[in-house]
């Protein structure tokens, strides 16, 4: 049982997790988020499940997570707030609330995998999926889905990159409320940080990025293009390095070679 009282007192944010929804079961906490029903309006909501019946990964993939053993849930960012940012910088800094969390909360050493994958030895411990939805031209709201592997310790199925837990690699149980608490109250920050030096913040995310320089893989729909993982540009899109030109990156799954 997930204890509000314990997440409450962590939580130091203004905004984000201010308004928190939890619910034993529910679709995708993106969906959720996503579909603008009322009580989900509020800029900074949080919604937490603790099963997911169709849990969404990136690229149309599903997310699996056992009952009531890890994190699962969402963020919304509504007009007021995301006007003055950039989705994609948005979407980094959410890896990176993630992945200061785990080193801050456990001294783990974490690396981060273009757009937003969070690593330990190569291993994936959390997977982020930002969606947004439209009005217009103009973008409405901004979800900021998370799924982080706390405390289960099997995993079934196919996975592109081999997945971790922070028991696998502790040996100890992983109190939820406590690192929900700092994540949220980190990316709050990183959000704050990016309205007025983004430069920053994607500097602290290429810090994490142990694949900058390195010779990738990337996978995009059914095309595979092998290069250099020369940078990120300053909208958060990947620049690879063949031959003679650099090409830009905007999705994509990367592996190394
Ligand atoms: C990925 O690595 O492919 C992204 C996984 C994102 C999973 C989270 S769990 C909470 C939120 N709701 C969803 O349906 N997906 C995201």
């Amino acid at each position: 049982m997930f204890d509000l009282e314990i997440f409450d007192m962590k939580l130091e944010t203004e905004v984000i997790g201010r308004n928190f929804i939890y619910c034993d079961e529910i679709g995708s906490t993106n969906s959720e988020l996503l579909a603008g029903k009322q009580q989900y309006k509020k800029t900074g909501t949080v919604l937490l499940a603790e099963k997911q019946l169709a849990g969404k990964g990136r690229k149309d993939r599903t997310w699996h997570s056992a009952k009531g053993l890890n994190l699962t849930f969402s963020v919304l960012l509504t007009k007021d707030l995301i006007t003055k940012l950039n989705v994609n910088h948005i979407n980094l800094a959410a890896s990176l609330a993630v992945a200061t969390a785990i080193e801050n909360l456990y001294q783990l050493k974490t690396e981060l995998k273009w757009p937003n994958d969070v690593l330990i030895d190569k291993k994936k411990v959390a997977g982020i999926l930002t969606e947004t939805s439209i009005r217009g031209s103009k973008i409405e709201r901004v979800v900021i889905g998370i799924g982080i592997n706390l405390n289960q310790i099997a995993f079934h199925g196919e996975f592109n990159f081999p997945p971790t837990s922070l028991k696998i690699e502790l040996k100890d149980d992983i109190d939820r409320e406590n690192m929900l608490a700092e994540i949220l109250n980190n990316f709050e920050e990183l959000l704050l940080d990016l309205e007025s030096k983004p430069k920053a913040i994607l500097n602290e995310w290429r810090n994490k990025c142990q694949m900058i320089g390195d010779k990738i893989t990337i996978t995009e729909n059914d095309k595979v293009k092998t290069g250099i993982f020369h940078d990120i540009d300053d909208d958060g899109f990947l620049l690879l390095k063949r031959a003679d030109s650099i090409e830009k990156i905007h999705f994509g799954d990367v592996s190394f070679v």
